[in-house]
């Protein structure tokens, strides 16, 4: 039977690319450097509100999200981005469902998005269901992860591009750009006419200075889109809330529409978002707190690996480091395969994400790996020690 070249298209994800080599692997224990799914506790109010009876029949809700939801969205993010009501704001499935619909709507079958690289790797999954093409914007680990410059960025334009898609803080770099370099591209991509689409589900997870949302840079309005979700900021991956949020109504309302289309999302979910939304300042410092413990920990435990290089995050829970091999691809497996340290007396291994997963071209970020900071300080020694252990097997 015809499966589509669309789906034939979509990658699979390189995150979960050694899931099934794991499970294969029995009685081996695994310290998982891969995934962005923290271990911290879900705070209680989102747990009980979820537990809220929702009466006898379990209803549709709006296209666009509960009004009281989106409320408590433009109330939140009016906090750093003054101004904001309802009308900006829809209420999505995840981050994912945001991102997805930024770009169904901003782009026509063939349309060119341009990414800072490496980036999420499920931006190419997103952009094959709407027929656009990932562009990679190339940064490097030896410039911070910085946006090039403006004539960089003018040689990757063509008439098809429609957008300039960033994360902030970046996963997989754990890189913030500074208000500086954003004002500067939102003024680039304002003089080309493109879209700047700001991801922002970590912007809550930030170590030395909080990221300034693209939404509160002003003289923008018209083009600026912000994705925000629940996942990473209240540990609630599970919850599958997420936000679109632009100050273009006429935006807003062809959003409205696709939201039409599969119905609205859960309400039950979002009444425990606006639990989420409604905690106090002092929940958001305790999470950057449990976040900076441990991005030192995994910094500090990196510094002693020989001929290992990394960028240290300014936000979010990730590093990209550079290895001393050259198919980290190979590495990866090895290390879930092949490598076992006994010393503790049974057989651990630790998982990692290789780099080319996270660029357009395979051929690129070959020697780097990418590792998540979601398990406390201890797990995350360990699991950096067995990476230097493996790296020692391995080469030698
Ligand atoms: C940069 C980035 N954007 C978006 C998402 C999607 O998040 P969700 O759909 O869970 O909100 C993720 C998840 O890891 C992410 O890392």
């Amino acid at each position: 039977m015809h499966i589509s070249q669309r789906a034939r298209d979509i990658q699979e994800s390189a995150i979960r690319k050694l899931d099934a080599a794991v499970g294969r692997a029995s009685g081996v224990t695994f310290f998982r450097m891969n995934i962005g799914q923290p271990d911290v506790p879900t705070p209680k109010a989102i747990l009980t509100a979820l537990a809220t009876d929702e009466g006898p029949v379990l209803a549709y809700g709006p296209a666009s999200g509960l009004p009281e939801c989106r409320d408590a969205a433009a109330a939140f993010h009016s906090r750093t981005s003054p101004g904001l009501s309802r009308e900006h704001v829809v209420v999505t499935q995840g981050g994912s469902e945001a991102l997805l619909f930024a770009m169904v709507a901003l782009c026509d079958p063939g349309d060119e998005i341009l990414v800072p690289e490496p980036y999420y790797t499920n931006y190419n999954g997103f952009a094959t269901f709407a027929g656009a093409n990932v562009i990679p914007v190339p940064t490097s680990l030896d410039q911070g992860f910085a946006i090039p410059d403006d004539a960089v960025l003018d040689t990757l334009v063509t008439p098809r591009t429609r957008m300039f898609l960033f994360a902030n803080p970046g996963n997989p770099t754990g890189a913030v750009y500074g208000a500086d370099q954003l004002r500067r591209v939102a003024a680039w991509a304002k003089r080309k006419g493109l879209w700047l689409v700001a991801d922002e589900v970590y912007r809550a997870i930030w170590f030395n200075a909080p990221p300034l949302s693209a939404l509160n840079i002003a003289g923008h309005e018209d083009h600026v889109i912000v994705v925000d979700s629940t996942s990473k900021t209240f540990s609630a991956c599970g919850l599958r809330v997420g936000f679109l949020i632009s100050r273009n109504l006429e935006l807003m309302e062809r959003i409205e529409r696709l939201g039409q289309a599969r119905l609205g999302p859960q309400p039950r979910g979002q009444r425990a978002a606006i639990a989420a939304l409604q905690l106090p300042e002092a929940y958001y410092e305790e999470v950057r707190h449990i976040y900076k413990a441990r991005v030192d920990a995994m910094m500090d435990a990196l510094a002693q690996l020989p001929g290992v290089s990394f960028h240290r995050p300014e936000g979010a829970f990730y590093t990209m480091a550079r290895l001393p091999v050259q198919d980290t691809e190979r590495f990866a497996r090895w290390l879930v395969e092949e490598f076992r340290d006994t010393s503790t007396g049974r057989p651990e291994s630790v998982v990692v994400a290789p780099g080319p997963g996270f660029y357009a071209d395979p051929r690129k970020g070959r020697d780097e790996i990418r590792l998540a900071a979601v398990r406390e300080e201890s797990q995350l020694r360990r699991a950096v020690e067995l990476l230097g252990l493996g790296l020692k097997a391995f080469r030698g």
